[in-house]
C-alpha cells in the first residue's frame, strides 16, 4: 500500500515543496490532488530555484511521473507557462500528465474572484485572486469545464456558450462590468487544448496501476489543514480540502493504499491573507522572524504574518489527518532567538481549551497558553543528523512531539534539498 501523503498542517507555505522534492528521490510518481495556482511550492535543487504553482514538485527527477489530479483546478495558461519555464531551464516535462477530470479555471473565475473580494470590502478574505473559489463553486454547481472537454471542440463550444451566458449576466447585472466575449474565450481555450492534448488522460488509471505494481506514489498537498473548507477558520479558508480526504478524492486513490501521512509544519506559524492566527507574534518579534525567514508569499509576494508554534491547531490537524509523522521545517529560522514560545492550550476566560473551536468569535477570545523554551543560538544549517543538533534544538523538537503526540520523521534546517535530517525511514 505504498502511497505517502505530504500535507500542510498549518495555514499553507509550510515547505511542502521542499519536502516533496526531497522525498521524491525514492518515489516513482508524485501527484498533486487539490488547490490550483493559489499554491506556490518552492523547490531549490541543482536546476536552480523554482516556484511551482501547478506542476508537482517531483518533476526534477527523470524516474518520477508527475500527475495533476482531478481535484486540482487548473489555469491552462499558468500550467503552460510553467511547462515552458521548466523546459527552458532543462527540466524534462514529458512525464507530466493532467487528469481529464480536472476542472479548468476560466477567465470569468479570475474576474469574479476579484469582484467578489472587492464587494466584501472590509470583510475581504485576502484570496490569491487566482479564480480558485469561483472555479470550485462551478464544479459543485455542475457548471464546470473540465480538461477533457477541450478535446471535443463542438461539445466544448455548446457548454461554454451555456455557462458564459449565466456568468455574463452576473458580471453585467450584479457587478456592472463589461461581459466577456464568448468567441475570444472559446478560441483561447481551444488553443490551450491543442497544446495540452498530449498531457491529458485518465490519470486515476495510471496511479492505480503504479500502486498495484507496488511503486511509491507521493501525494503532494497544497495549502494546509487550517485553510480546509470544512475544518479551517471558515470563512477565511480556501475552497478545497487540503486534508487527507481531499488527497483521496482528488486523485481517485483508495484509503487502503496509504502507508504514511506526513504533516508538514513550520517550527513556528505563518499565515498570508486574512483570518485568525491565534499565536500571532507581537509586532517586533513578528518582524524579526519575517525578515530572518524571508516570509513573503511565493504566489502573491504578500508579507506573511508570523506566530509561535500552535500546538492546539497542530493537534487538531493531526487528528483530522491521522498523521503518522511530522516534518518540521525552518527550524534554522529560530537560530538566533534567546527564547522560543510554544502554545500547548488556549484559555477562553477561565476555561482551558484543548480543542480548536469552530466559532471565530470564540477563537478570538482564546488566549494562547505558552511554555517558553531556551533558544539554541547557533546555526543549524550544516547539521545532517538529529544527534548533531544542539540539545536545546532537540528539546524543542521533543516538545512538539509531546504536544502533538506524533513522532517527528523529518527536520529541515534550510531551503536546499540536502539541508534535511531524516529521523526515521519512510520508504
Ligand atoms: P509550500 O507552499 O508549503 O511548498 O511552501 P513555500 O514554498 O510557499 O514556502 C516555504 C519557504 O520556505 C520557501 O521559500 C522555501 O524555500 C523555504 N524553506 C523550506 N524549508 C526550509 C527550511 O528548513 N529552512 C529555511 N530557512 N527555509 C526553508
Ligand atoms: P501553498 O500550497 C498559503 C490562502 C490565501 C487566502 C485563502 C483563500 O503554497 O501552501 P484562495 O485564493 O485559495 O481562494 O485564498 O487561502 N491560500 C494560501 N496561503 N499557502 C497556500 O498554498 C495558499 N493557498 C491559498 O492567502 O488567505
Ligand atoms: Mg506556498
Amino acid at each position: 500500500m505504498p502511497a505517502i501523503a505530504i500535507l500542510g498542517g498549518q495555514w499553507g507555505d509550510e515547505g511542502k515543496g521542499k519536502v516533496v522534492d526531497y522525498l521524491a528521490q525514492r518515489a516513482q510518481a508524485v501527484a498533486r490532488f487539490g488547490g490550483g495556482s493559489n499554491a506556490g511550492h518552492t523547490v531549490i535543487n541543482q536546476h536552480g530555484e523554482f516556484r511551482m504553482h501547478l506542476v508537482p514538485s517531483g518533476i526534477f527527477y527523470d524516474h518520477v511521473t508527475c500527475i495533476i489530479g482531478n481535484g486540482v483546478v487548473v489555469a491552462p495558461q499558468v500550467l503552460l507557462e510553467e511547462i515552458d519555464l521548466l523546459s527552458g531551464r532543462g527540466v524534462d516535462t514529458s512525464r507530466l500528465f493532467l487528469s481529464d477530470r480536472a476542472h479548468l479555471v476560466m477567465p470569468y473565475h479570475v474576474l469574479l474572484d476579484g469582484l467578489e473580494e472587492e464587494a466584501r470590502g472590509a470583510g475581504a478574505l485576502g484570496t490569491t485572486r487566482r479564480g480558485i473559489g469561483p472555479c470550485y463553486v462551478d464544479k459543485a454547481a455542475r457548471l464546470g469545464i473540465r480538461a477533457g472537454d477541450l478535446l471535443d471542440r463542438g461539445a466544448f463550444r455548446k457548454r461554454l456558450a451555456f455557462v458564459m451566458e449565466q456568468k455574463n449576466l452576473l458580471i453585467t447585472r450584479l457587478y456592472g462590468r463589461e461581459p466577456l466575449p464568448l468567441e475570444g474565450v472559446f478560441n483561447e481555450y481551444c488553443a490551450y487544448g491543442e497544446r495540452l492534448r498530449p498531457f491529458i488522460r485518465d490519470t486515476g488509471l495510471f496511479l492505480e496501476a503504479a500502486l498495484e505494481r507496488g511503486e511509491w506514489v507521493v501525494l503532494e498537498g497544497a495549502q494546509g489543514a487550517l485553510l480546509d473548507l470544512d475544518f479551517g477558520t471558515y470563512p477565511y479558508v480556501t475552497s478545497s480540502s487540503p486534508s487527507i480526504g481531499g488527497a483521496l478524492t482528488g486523485l481517485g486513490v483508495s484509503a487502503r493504499r496509504l502507508e504514511h501521512v506526513l504533516g508538514v509544519f513550520k517550527a513556528y506559524s505563518t499565515r498570508v491573507g486574512e483570518g485568525p492566527l491565534p499565536t500571532e507574534m507581537e509586532k517586533e518579534m513578528g518582524q524579526r522572524v519575517r525578515e530572518k525567514g524571508h516570509e513573503y508569499g511565493a504566489t502573491t509576494g504578500r508579507p506573511r504574518r508570523c506566530g509561535w508554534f500552535d500546538g492546539v491547531a497542530a493537534r487538531y490537524a493531526s487528528r483530522l489527518n491521522g498523521f503518522t509523522g511530522l516534518a518540521i521545517t525552518r527550524l534554522d529560522v529560530l537560530d538566533e532567538l534567546p527564547a522560543i514560545k510554544v502554545c500547548g492550550a488556549y484559555k477562553a476566560g477561565d476555561e482551558t481549551m484543548a480543542h480548536f473551536p469552530a466559532s471565530l468569535p470564540l477563537l478570538a477570545r482564546c488566549q494562547p497558553v505558552y511554555e517558553e523554551l531556551p533558544g539554541w543560538q547557533t546555526s543549524l544549517g550544516g547539521t545532517r543528523r538529529f544527534e548533531d543538533l544542539p540539545p536545546r534544538a532537540r528539546a524543542y523538537i521533543k516538545k512538539i512531539e509531546e504536544i502533538t503526540s506524533c513522532p517527528v520523521a523529518l527536520v529541515s534546517v534550510g531551503p536546499q534539498r540536502e539541508e534535511t535530517i531524516l529521523l526515521r525511514p519512510l520508504f
